[in-house]
């Protein structure tokens, strides 16, 4: 059965060594997936490239990069290029096959260009926006990923996609791995982030159901409202849990797979 973990940005930034040790530890007995994110490191070289990354609001709350062609080279160049290879290069070091690829390679991810979004401005006021180079993922190619970690190989994805025309379109992390695991029939999505899971009243949830999830999603903030949207999807499509957990701690993903966090299932 396949795991599927998506490792955020910082997380990726202040704890790779302790993410990957722990992540090899695993590589053997489970057939792993690892999407990861990184739209700080993007922001950070957008920056040096002198193009002022910009998000945008959905009315409800859900925060986007704004992904201007020139944007999207940069995210293709960090993205698919130095994150990706610092995670393979780092499984390899410590002796696990790993092959990054991104969405666009193999067309592991499949993707609908938005045309047009509905954003919030700096008043709250509903605006449209053009949709830039983003979309969202419609097919994952399963059979590719599965070609991979049926070979033995833990496979790393990062979050860019290819629509039907060709073009190269940024995705949001959090939506490829839940796209990814339901392609799999994962049993477990796991996503590790900055935080130790879900606050709710300043207290971690320890555990959620997709009816819960409704419940809290309106108070819920910017990054972790994404996650329960996801893993809401994730857990209707299939999955068994999703778990919201701590990658900046040691052993994350072995913490994370006992239980630490917070836990969502589907009942
Ligand atoms: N209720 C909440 N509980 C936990 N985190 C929250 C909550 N509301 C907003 N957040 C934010 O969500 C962030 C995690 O999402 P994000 O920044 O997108 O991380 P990642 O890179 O892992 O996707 C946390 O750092 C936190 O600031
Ligand atoms: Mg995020």
């Amino acid at each position: 059965m396949a795991l599927v973990v998506k490792v955020g940005g910082k997380a990726l930034t202040a704890n790779l060594n302790g993410i990957l040790d722990d992540v090899a530890a695993h590589a053997e007995s489970a057939s792993l997936v690892l999407v990861h994110g990184g739209g700080g490191v993007v922001s950070e070289y957008s920056r040096k490239l002198g193009v002022e990354p910009r998000f945008i609001y959905s009315p409800s709350g859900v925060r986007s990069r704004y992904t201007s062609l020139e944007e999207l080279r940069v995210y293709v160049m960090v993205m698919a290029g130095l994150i990706n290879k610092e995670v393979v290069s780092g499984l390899w070091r410590r002796g696990v096959p790993a092959v990054g690829v991104s969405g666009a390679d193999g067309a592991t991810l499949k993707a609908r260009r938005k045309r047009r979004l509905i954003a919030v401005d700096s008043r709250g006021r509903k605006v449209v926006v053009e949709g830039g180079y983003t979309g969202k993922v419609v097919k994952v190619n399963e059979g590719f990923l599965k070609l991979l970690i049926n070979a033995g190989y833990v496979a790393v994805v990062s979050p860019l996609a290819i629509d039907d025309d060709g073009t190269l379109l940024n995705v949001d992390g959090d939506q490829a791995a839940y796209a990814v695991a339901k392609a799999l029939r994962a049993e477990k999505l796991v996503f590790l982030t900055d935080v130790e899971g879900l606050t709710v009243g300043g207290e971690v949830v320890r555990e959620l159901t997709v009816r819960g999830i409704d419940e809290v999603l309106p108070k819920v903030g910017p990054g972790m409202n994404r996650k329960l949207i996801e893993a809401r999807d994730a857990l209707r499509s299939g999955v068994r849990e999703v778990v919201i957990a701590s990658g900046v701690r040691g052993e994350p993903l072995t913490s994370a797979l006992k239980g630490s966090g917070t836990v969502i299932r589907g009942w």
